[in-house]
């Protein structure tokens, strides 16, 4: 509201000093009569429509982005052996006709010092085909590839520069090697905000030349979901994950408040997936997966997908909870109900149809509920609901609640369509 308030004194101010000042003035175009001005005259609307514009405007991310990420599993260890070979992966798993698209290098990729005209160089010991090689590569798969770069002097490993002061250099850099998506990390600035910082580098790639899907890795510090819509494609809410159960129920928690902020072009981003890592058990990772697609996460996978082992493979691969978090309404589902360690997600599709996950946080089974009233059906709809995780759509149909036994750790997910 505050904000609200303040952008709409700003945009008075830029309006009186354009269009008032200089009719009062006689400045004005086209005669030096003081005239009253009507600011909401269809005249005067392209200002505001100016001003209120978008600096990110790229048409990326209409569904949250799908692909794979180096950082979860290689942290400093990647290369291009190990980004060539997950490209080829990617496309012999299926996992890229399943809409997996993006390979994504995260930090350590680049050497500590630019070259002799203040460019980015690939780290030469472990690129040593330079990254356009590289995204010709990936791009010869019919895949994207992803960089990383930082809102500060260095990037959080300090292993390589980050983007402060050069944005413009480096987003033309990126976009000359091919790059479609660029993560933008928030360690080692000066200490101003993130809300100066990264818009700078917004603009930086829309006069590059090249659509390029922008990540705000800001941890939510400030709460980018606030303005991150402004300035990129998705952004972190939260601090780093790791492969353990109390780190990804966390993680969604923190997430889930901003649940409204989320839209197609714009997503809430809770970091990056762990399944296949190794830390959690199998039901365990079904859960991380279930409530990143409901919630309309980025889906980047973090483990090595040139060695998927059958559960990892069948939990990444369920196309029917891609499809959740691909629908194109495009609405993140909220908590809508929490009893102890019993939540119930749920949140509208395409169709009418409503997903609906019942997740169980504590150690023993428990029998969870979800009301009507609760996910946003009128009490006598009668639906049909498809367990998408067991691929069947159940023999009843439903009125009023759907109720399931939840072992511990686990959940069910649904999908909801009325059929009255
Ligand atoms: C930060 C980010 C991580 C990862 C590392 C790399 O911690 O939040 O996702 O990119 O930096 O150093």
């Amino acid at each position: 509201m505050v904000r609200r308030l303040w952008s709409d004194g700003v945009l008075l101010a830029v309006l009186i000093a354009c269009v008032w000042w200089p009719l009062a003035t006689g400045g004005a175009p086209g005669g030096a009569s003081k005239a009253r001005v009507d600011l909401r005259s269809p005249k005067y609307l392209h200002y505001k429509q100016e001003y209120r514009r978008n600096l990110l405007s790229n048409g990326l991310g209409v569904t949250p982005p799908m692909g794979w990420n180096s950082w979860n599993h290689f942290a400093c260890a990647v290369n291009e052996t190990i980004i060539r070979e997950t490209a080829d992966a990617m496309v012999s798993t299926g996992l890229s006709k399943l809409g997996y698209e993006y390979v994504n290098i995260d930090d350590c990729w680049a050497e500590i010092a630019r070259d002799y005209n203040g460019n980015l160089v690939a780290k030469n010991t472990t690129f040593p085909s330079g990254i356009k090689a590289l995204a010709d590569y990936v791009h010869g798969k019919g895949l994207k590839l992803g960089i990383y770069s930082d809102a500060g002097y260095f990037t959080c490993s300090k292993t390589m520069p980050g983007s402060l002061r050069r944005e413009e250099q480096d987003a033309k850099t990126f976009a000359s090697w091919g790059i479609d998506y660029l993560k933008y990390d928030n360690c080692n600035n000066d200490g101003t905000k993130p809300t100066v910082r990264y818009p700078i580098m917004t603009r930086a790639l829309m006069k590059a030349g090249r659509p390029i899907f922008f990540s705000l890795c800001e941890w939510g510090d400030l709460h980018p979901a606030l303005w991150g819509a402004k300035l990129g494609n998705s952004w972190r809410t939260t601090n780093d994950i790791s492969d353990t159960w109390d780190s990804i129920m966390s993680r969604a928690d923190l997430n889930e408040p901003y649940a409204e902020l989320a839209r197609p072009g714009g997503w809430n981003d809770p970091d990056m997936l762990e399944i296949g890592n190794g830390g959690m058990m199998k039901h365990e990772y079904v859960v991380h997966f279930s409530i990143w697609a409901i919630s309309k996460a980025p889906l980047l996978l973090g483990c090595d997908i040139r060695n998927l082992d059958k559960d990892t493979a069948e939990i990444i691969s369920n196309k029917e909870v891609i499809a959740v978090n691909q629908d194109s309404l495009g609405i993140q589902a909220k908590k809508v109900r929490s009893e102890g360690d019993q939540e119930v997600w749920a949140g509208p599709l395409t169709g009418y149809r409503v997903a609906v996950l019942l997740v169980n946080r504590g150690t023993y089974r428990y029998t969870v509920i979800a009301h009507w009233d609760d996910i946003g059906l009128p009490l006598d709809t009668v639906v049909e609901a498809r367990d998408i995780w067991e691929h069947k759509t159940l023999k009843n149909t439903f009125v009023r609640n759907i109720t399931a036994t939840v072992d511990a750790h686990s959940c069910k997910m649904y999908i909801l369509k009325p059929v009255s």
